[in-house]
């Protein structure tokens, strides 16, 4: 990030123009390209409490997307001497902490709908803030954490992902661009689930019915023997019908 962008940050982290964002996705540095996934998930997710874990870029994208939500962004640093005269800019949709997360993190709030985390990098801090989020997180919220395929991070960014996830119900992606963000799906939670954006089917009903999906060779997903054989014969079927101007 070039010196007058980092100290752009230091004054304001405010909501962003559509034009800024857009232009911020198009650079090429740290997490550029994961500023309209962040935003999408956060409409997706039509977050309500979003957690925000080190201030940066990160933090207006953010405070762009709880504005379309009407969510309330909780972040955290603990560097007040960089941020301390952002303590003045708070408002209903921004509460800022400036402490260590190990002391501030706990008094955040529950049924997390969406966190990012991009605070600290070592193994242990990143474990603990995890562990403290997790049990916090509403079913199908989502945890995304940057840095998990930077050249001297990732080993213990993914280590400590891998171990506060351990007793936990969650599916896990990493995005491998833009020194790497784990996205961590909760798939079963204390809170009550999320409630996603979604369309209408032609039935009434609402489009989209999120479901626990578990990845490994012990969970068998069952599908009737009917749509395994035949589903795929009435589609080849309708294809051809369409094709031969015998059906619409
Ligand atoms: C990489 S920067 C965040 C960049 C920001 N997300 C962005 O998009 O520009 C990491 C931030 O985390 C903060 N931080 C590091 N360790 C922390 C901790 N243990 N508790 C709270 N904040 C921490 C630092 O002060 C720093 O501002």
């Amino acid at each position: 990030m070039d010196k007058l962008a980092t100290a752009a940050f230091a004054t304001n982290l405010k909501a962003l123009s559509r034009d800024e964002l857009f232009e911020w996705v198009h650079r090429n540095e740290g997490s550029s390209k994961h500023l309209l996934i962040i935003y999408s998930l956060v409409l997706g997710l039509q977050a309500k409490v979003i957690i925000d874990i080190g201030l940066g870029l990160t933090t207006r994208v953010l405070r762009t997307a709880a504005k379309e939500t009407g969510g309330v962004v909780y972040s955290f640093d603990f560097d007040r001497r960089r941020f301390g005269h952002l303590l003045a800019q708070q408002d209903a949709q921004w509460h800022l902490t400036l402490a260590p997360t190990s002391s501030s993190l706990p008094t955040a709030p529950t049924f997390i709908d969406f966190a990012v985390h991009d605070g600290a990098h070592d193994y242990g801090n990143v474990k603990r803030d995890l562990e403290i989020l997790l049990p916090r997180m509403r079913q199908f919220g989502i945890i995304c954490v940057h840095d998990t395929q930077q050249p001297d991070l990732h080993g213990d960014m993914l280590a400590a992902i891998a171990d506060a996830t351990r007793n936990f119900k969650v599916s896990i992606t990493n995005l491998p661009f833009g020194c790497g963000l784990a996205i961590i799906r909760i798939e079963e939670g204390l809170s009550p689930p999320i409630t996603p954006a979604a369309g209408t089917l032609a039935d009434g009903r609402r489009d989209t019915l999120p479901v626990v999906f578990e990845t490994g060779p012990q969970k068998i997903i069952h599908v009737p023997l009917y749509r395994r054989w035949l589903v795929p014969i009435k589609i080849k079927l309708g294809h051809i019908l369409r094709q031969a101007g015998l059906r619409r």
